[in-house]
C-alpha cells in the first residue's frame, strides 16, 4: 500500500534514470492525466521538459489561460502555447459527420504537435499521460475484443514518425490514484477534480458542422452552467456536466417581434464508470437559473432544454 508521496518519489527516480540528461516533450491538454505528468516530470527533470499546449478553438472558456497560469506562471514549467483555432476550424469546415470530425481533430492535433516538436532541438523522449485503464482499453482494441464505439485517440495516437521513446509514469495507476498524485504535487484541487473533457472537445458538442460562431456561444453557455453548478454545490455531485449546441432555430418573443434563435441543451450525468449513466436530478431552481442566465446573457439563444436520457442507450455526449 503505497502513499502518493512514495509513488511520486519512486517515479521521479525511475524517470531520471530513464531520461538522463536528455529532453522530454509532453502534449499538455489541461486534463488531469497530462497535467499530473507535467507536474511530476517538472519535479523530476525541471527544464529538460518542454510542454506543448495546442489551443484548437474547441476548448472550454479560458482553458488556455488557466493552463498557462498554472504551469508556466506558477510552476515555472516551460510551456509552448500554440493558437491553432483557425487551422482546426478550416479543416472542419463543411464536415457534419461526428466520426469524421473526430478524425480531423485528432489528425490536425498530431500535425500541429509534430511541427512544434520539429522546432525543438534534441528531443529524445515523448511523455504521455497514459493511465492503466487506457492500457487495458488499447490492448483490448488491438485484439478486437473491445466494443469500440467511438474513435478515442488517447493511446498510441501520437506521432509515430517521431521515433521518440515513451515516458509514461502513470501507466500503472488508476484515475483516483492519479488525482491523489496531482494533489500531492500541488496542482489546484479544481484542476485535479475536474469533470472529464473529450479530446475533440466542443467539436462533438456542436451538432453537425462546427463554426466559430457556434463554438463561441457554446463556450459561454457551458461556462454559465458550470459556474451555477459550483454555486449550488452540485458540480461534484455530478460526474460530467456540459452544454450542447443545437444548430436549429426556435422562436422567442422579444418586444413585439418573433426572433428565431439557437437552442442550447444541458447534459449532466451521474456515473461510476461512464459505461452506464443516469441523468442528474438537478434541482428545478438551479435549472431555472441557468436557463434564465443563458437566454438573457447570450445573444442568439432563445431556448434551453435539459437532457433526461439515460445511458444506455443514449451516450453521454450527443455525438
Ligand atoms: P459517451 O458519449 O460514449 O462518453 O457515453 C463516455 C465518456 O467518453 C468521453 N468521450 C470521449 N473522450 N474522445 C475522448 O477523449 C472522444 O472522442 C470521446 N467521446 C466521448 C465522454 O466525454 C464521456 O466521458
Amino acid at each position: 500500500n503505497w502513499t502518493p508521496a512514495q509513488i511520486i518519489e519512486d517515479q521521479i527516480s525511475r524517470v531520471r534514470e530513464q531520461v538522463g540528461d536528455r529532453h522530454v516533450l509532453l502534449g499538455l491538454s489541461g486534463g488531469v492525466d497530462s497535467s499530473v505528468v507535467a507536474a511530476l516530470l517538472h519535479k523530476a527533470i525541471g527544464d529538460q521538459l518542454t510542454c506543448v499546449f495546442v489551443d484548437n478553438g474547441l476548448l472550454r472558456k479560458q482553458e488556455g489561460d488557466q493552463v498557462m497560469e498554472t504551469f508556466a506562471k506558477h510552476m515555472g514549467v516551460r510551456v509552448i502555447r500554440v493558437d491553432a483555432e483557425d487551422l482546426f476550424l478550416d479543416k472542419l469546415e463543411g464536415e457534419a459527420d461526428p466520426e469524421v470530425k473526430r478524425k480531423i481533430i485528432g489528425n490536425t492535433f498530431i500535425d500541429v504537435f509534430d511541427s512544434e516538436a520539429a522546432k525543438i532541438e534534441g528531443v529524445d523522449f515523448l511523455a504521455q499521460g497514459t493511465i492503466y485503464p487506457d492500457v487495458i482499453e488499447s490492448a483490448a482494441a488491438k485484439t478486437g475484443k473491445a466494443h469500440v464505439i467511438k474513435s478515442h485517440h488517447n493511446v498510441g495516437g501520437l506521432p509515430e514518425t517521431m521515433k521518440l521513446k515513451l515516458v509514461e509514469p502513470l501507466r500503472e495507476l488508476f484515475k483516483d490514484e492519479v488525482r491523489k498524485l496531482g494533489v500531492e504535487l500541488g496542482l489546484p484541487y479544481d484542476m485535479v477534480y475536474r469533470h472529464p473533457f473529450p479530446g475533440p472537445g466542443l467539436g462533438v458538442r456542436i451538432l453537425g458542422e462546427v463554426k466559430k460562431e457556434y463554438a463561441d456561444i457554446l463556450r459561454e453557455a457551458d461556462a454559465i452552467f458550470i459556474e451555477e453548478l459550483h454555486n449550488a454545490g452540485w458540480y461534484h455531485k455530478t460526474s460530467q456536466a456540459f452544454a450542447v449546441f443545437l444548430p436549429v432555430r426556435s422562436v422567442g418573443v422579444v418586444g413585439d417581434g418573433r426572433r428565431y434563435e439557437w437552442v442550447i441543451a444541458l447534459r449532466a450525468v451521474e456515473t461510476i464508470d461512464f459505461m452506464t449513466a443516469r441523468w442528474a436530478h438537478l434541482p428545478y431552481e438551479l435549472l431555472e437559473k441557468v436557463s434564465n442566465r443563458i437566454i438573457n446573457e447570450l445573444e442568439g439563444v432563445s431556448r434551453v432544454t435539459y437532457d433526461v436520457s439515460s445511458k444506455p442507450p443514449a451516450t453521454i455526449e450527443w455525438e
